[in-house]
């Protein structure tokens, strides 16, 4: 490692560079690249905000210099100096007159970054996310999750949703025990949440409007496209709120995490080849329609779904692709759903609650309910699922005490980034994914 030298030159990241057209700067970076075309060299150099190319013309350099610059390896670490100039057909419209390279490490030659430019398989690039996450395709995503999640922050303190978040370590289920990580918790066992839904009921008849937001974990084996075992997962909780201002509530929050990134992240979109011409499209107010409707049109498209089942990967994709917004089904049948849900006073056999499904065939983004406030039919649920009393002694409190009508959903982040940037799959989204198969690194 060489010390970094004293240099009144600014630095400027690489983004900035435009507003610096004609100055001396200084970059710090890593080498993405470097091209050869006789006399010149054209590295190219990312910092985190962009890619810059620079131009070194062995007639106006040392050949020290044009020797340093010709030996450069993929992400060796440099300072580089040099005049900004505009240049129309250069990434980002800015190119580096380099005259000064200071390398902090080279990458040895004997030891070449393993991440090339040329295809690499999927599972050795998971093995190497540590270093994949440098690629321009995972930092766009990583700059998307980040509008989003400011979004998402923004919106709730607009709408005057204090944070409470919950415990990730509990002593009970909230979504189903069939899905729980067990860990040991001194003498005892605990497991890791699943939602922090049930403590921000509680927040919630302290608040009147709260969200958690935080990590998620589900033990389900899937292996689709669409599930993580940690996720991320927002969820507002509304003390008297009803299955229509939670539907309301979501749909506002969709539109503005979209309008954020249409705003904030163009160029993002454009590296990832994300078309954004739906994303436009994505307007108040969202399509509601009944689970009975969402099933008739799913048979009517082919689906074998009965009355009863839950919808499936392949039918939330039959349905959503009828629609060019988010579409949201309610009243699902009470058995397919949570037991904390209120049912639905006119026809107790379905449950007021909501999924919010992504278009484009991403799947459900959003879930949640009316809880059930009575004290009685509360027990009884839990006792229909088989959920001991006494785990749930504070959250029937809640019915004991001040119960009123009340509501929220969880929005999973990951399946929203997912969504928005246009993937394949679910495990780009987060920088370290954990899934069935995958735990390292
Ligand atoms: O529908 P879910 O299971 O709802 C709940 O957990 C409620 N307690 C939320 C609430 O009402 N406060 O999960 C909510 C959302 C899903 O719509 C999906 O976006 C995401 O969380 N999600 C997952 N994301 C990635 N991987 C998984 N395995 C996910 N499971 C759910
Ligand atoms: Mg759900």
């Amino acid at each position: 490692m060489t010390e970094t030298p004293i240099d009144p030159v600014p630095v400027v990241e690489i983004a900035r560079l435009g507003q610096h057209i004609g100055e001396e700067v200084r970059i710090q970076g890593w080498v993405y690249n470097l091209r050869e075309s006789g006399k010149l060299l054209f590295p190219l150099f990312r910092d985190g905000t962009g890619l810059l190319q620079a131009v070194v013309f062995q007639k106006n350099v040392s050949p020290e210099l044009f020797a340093q610059v010709r030996s450069l390896t993929q992400e060796s670490s440099i300072h580089a100096r040099g005049v900004v100039r505009a240049d129309q057909r250069a990434p980002g419209g800015v190119e580096l007159d380099l005259h000064v390279l200071t390398v902090l490490q080279l990458v040895p030659a004997s030891d070449p970054y393993p991440i090339s430019p040329k295809e690499h398989g999927i599972d050795f690039l998971m093995d190497h996310r540590h270093l994949w996450l440098r690629s321009q395709r995972q930092a766009a995503i990583l700059r998307v999750r980040h509008q989003v999640i400011r979004a998402v922050r923004d919106f709730f303190d607009n709408e005057g949703y204090v944070l409470a978040d919950a415990p990730i370590l509990t002593p009970a289920a909230c979504e189903g025990t069939s899905t729980l990580f067990e860990v040991q918790y001194f003498d005892d066992k605990a497991f890791l949440t699943q939602s922090g839904q049930l403590y921000a009921e509680a927040a919630a008849m302290a608040l009147g409007k709260t969200y958690c937001f935080g990590p998620t974990f589900r033990a389900e084996k899937s292996k689709t496209r669409r599930h993580l075992t940690e996720f991320w997962m927002v969820e507002p909780e509304t003390a008297f709120a009803q299955l229509d201002d939670i539907m309301h509530l979501a749909e506002k929050l969709v539109t503005a995490v979209v309008a954020r990134v249409l705003e904030h992240c163009r160029n993002e979109l454009k590296t990832l080849e994300r078309n954004p011409a739906p994303l436009e499209a994505i307007q108040l107010p969202f399509p509601r329609i009944s689970y009975d409707e969402a099933l008739s049109r799913i048979q009517t498209a082919g689906s074998e779904m009965k009355w009863g089942d839950d919808l499936g990967g392949g039918d939330e994709t039959l349905l959503s692709k009828q629609f060019d917004r988010p579409v949201m089904v309610h009243r699902y049948p009470a058995s397919a759903k949570a037991f904390y849900m209120q049912p639905d006073p006119e026809r107790p056999e379905v449950a007021l609650c909501v999924d919010m499904l992504a278009p484009e065939g991403y799947g459900e983004i959003v879930g949640g309910s009316q809880r059930i406030h009575d004290l009685n039919l509360l027990r009884q649920r839990l006792e229909e699922h088989h959920l001991a009393e006494a785990d749930f002694r504070w959250y029937l409190d809640l019915r004991r005490w001040g119960s009123v009508p009340h509501g929220g959903f969880g929005m999973g982040i990951e399946r929203v980034v997912a969504w928005i940037c246009g993937l394949e799959h679910i495990r780009e989204t987060i920088p370290f994914p954990r899934t069935i198969y995958r735990i390292f690194p």
